[in-house]
């Protein structure tokens, strides 16, 4: 069986460092008529370095651990995000995961 790589969640993102903060995939939501719009974003206030020698390699997004998107990304991409609605139920917790290649996986959870 292969070893489960460990991964960085960031659970207060206002009091993270900037290290931690260029590295979570921060969740914002916003409410629209018949679902919910889940925003990702990696760098959100501390921009994350995007070249061929570091950059973000993936962000995948899960609900109650169940994953229901996930992004490719190469250097080319300078500031990583996506955005997806969702019709989820209330009390869903969304976790936000972020693969860098030179620092791992990081995540971010919120619950609608
Ligand atoms: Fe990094």
């Amino acid at each position: 069986m292969a070893d489960v790589p460990a991964v960085t969640v960031v659970a207060d993102f206002a009091a993270a460092s900037d290290f931690e903060k260029k590295h979570t995939p921060f969740i914002t939501l916003e409410a629209q008529l018949d679902r919910l719009l889940v925003n990702v974003e990696v760098g959100h206030e501390v921009p994350h370095p995007n070249g061929t020698d570091h950059y973000i390699t993936f962000i995948e997004l899960y609900a109650n651990g169940a994953p229901i998107a996930r992004l490719d990304l190469s250097p080319a991409v300078t500031h990583p995000k996506f955005c997806v609605p969702v019709s989820l139920p209330p009390d869903t917790i969304l976790r936000a995961v972020e693969h860098c290649n030179l620092h791992g996986l990081w995540a971010y959870e919120v619950t609608i």
